[in-house]
């Protein structure tokens, strides 16, 4: 079984640690735009654009699955890549709305995203479906990613964040970019035990193991 990783950076290789960890004898292969990255900064027809240039060797390697690693991707480009590449079996990736709108008891959540994933239409219809009765926060994160990808994530004010969070009352946190699972540990530690961080790594592997096995 061979699974492709696809993400704009080094997200794709947070979600390819659990897929290896939980895929055995799964053959993961990551692939990404570094050259490109921030995808989140630029505009919905370069990141599909970028994104089906990309995934270009994943295809001829003939994966049985493509996991968009990668929020930005996935909100902005799927449908088209659904489209343009009809017999690929694609998983993306999303913020967890849904999930942090069942746990959520203050009904305040806040999701950490690019610009990218914030502005798509893909994320207003999820925010619409699960979270109409919900604040949504979304705090500026949007410099992060490319930090994180430098290798400088000790400059990632992560305490100035999740202190406003907290002071809004925020008992979930979403993360909506694969970057920040690089940073995931911090974000846990700053917001305390009353707050509960959301990623999907977990839950992508198990939907990647249902599809495929
Ligand atoms: N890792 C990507 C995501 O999940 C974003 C990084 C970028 O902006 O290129 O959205």
């Amino acid at each position: 079984m061979r699974v492709g990783v696809f993400d704009s950076g080094i997200g794709g290789e947070a979600i390819a640690t659990t897929l290896r960890q939980l895929l055995l004898g799964a053959e993961i292969i990551t692939i990404n735009d570094h050259k490109h990255m921030p995808y989140g900064d630029r505009k919905p027809d370069e990141i599909i654009q970028l994104t089906k240039n990309s995934i270009i060797p994943l295809i001829k390697m003939d994966c049985d699955a493509i996991i968009i690693a990668c929020n930005t991707a996935t909100t902005v480009a799927i449908t088209s890549l659904r489209q343009t590449f009809p017999n690929e079996n694609f998983i993306g990736i999303e913020p967890m709305i849904k999930p942090a709108s069942k746990i959520t008891k203050t009904n305040r959540i806040a999701v950490c995203a690019t610009p990218g994933t914030l502005k798509s239409e893909k994320y207003y219809e999820l925010k619409n479906i699960w979270a109409k009765n919900i604040t949504v926060i979304e705090p500026d994160c949007s410099k992060w990613a490319e930090l994180i990808e430098n290798g400088k994530s000790e400059e990632v004010d992560i305490n100035t964040v999740v202190k406003m969070l907290l002071n809004k009352n925020v008992d979930v946190i979403v993360l909506g970019c694969t970057h920040f699972h690089w940073i995931k540990d911090r974000i846990i530690k700053a917001a305390g035990h009353s707050v509960k961080v959301l990623e999907p790594s977990d839950a992508i592997a198990s939907r990647t193991k249902s599809l495929i096995i």
